[in-house]
């Protein structure tokens, strides 16, 4: 091995493994975020504390996107800042169950039919900085499609109006 050789080994070579390691590490690290910066499908929400419904009937303004019968629920962390009236800690997560409905055969009562969504909002504010550090999802129906490409425009640009209570519409009654 002559000069050169040895400097390009020990320069070429380090030089080849090391971006390999760098260019490695960087696509892993991108996958990772880009995974971790989905909001969870919210398991076993139904057990959560059922903080409140209301019917949206089909003359309100929004009945196009969210007409029908929702029920909202609170996980433990959530359901703490909600009752405290403070900001919403990392790991709060909030349900928005929206619901067909349809009357009894007798049509003296409104019941409830299919899930047409199921809209979440997940905090963790290292995450989700650039919208107040919610995450927004929407599940289709009773499946885990998500349908939400942009959340400033389909979700937080609403719930912005909400500023002073962190960005929640809801509130917890007895
Ligand atoms: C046009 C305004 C508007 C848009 C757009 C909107 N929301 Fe909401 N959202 C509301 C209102 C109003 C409530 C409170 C409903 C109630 O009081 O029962 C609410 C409630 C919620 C809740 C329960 C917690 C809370 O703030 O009360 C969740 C979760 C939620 N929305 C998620 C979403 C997601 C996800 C999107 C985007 C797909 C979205 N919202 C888009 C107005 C909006």
């Amino acid at each position: 091995m002559n000069i050169t050789n040895a400097y390009l080994a020990f320069i070429v070579v380090p030089v080849v493994i090391s971006t390999g390691i760098i260019s490695f590490t960087a696509s892993e690290s991108l996958a990772e975020t880009s995974k971790e910066q989905e909001v969870e499908y919210p398991e076993g929400y139904r057990d959560w504390t059922h903080v409140k419904s209301m019917i949206l009937l089909p003359d309100h303004p929004f009945a196009e996107t969210f007409g029908g019968l929702h029920h909202v629920y609170a996980n433990e962390t959530a359901l703490r800042a909600m009752k405290a009236g403070t900001d919403y800690p990392d790991g709060s997560v909030l349900v928005f169950d929206l619901l067909e409905t349809s009357t009894d055969e007798q049509a003296t009562a409104t019941v409830e039919g299919h899930r047409i969504r199921l809209d979440v909002m997940q905090k963790d504010a290292s995450l989700w900085f650039d919208t107040g550090g919610w995450g927004y999802e929407t599940f289709q129906g009773d499946s885990r499609v998500r349908l939400i490409s942009d959340p400033n425009a389909s979700c937080h640009g609403c719930h912005k109006t909400r500023e002073g209570a962190d960005y929640v519409f809801s509130e917890y009654r007895d």
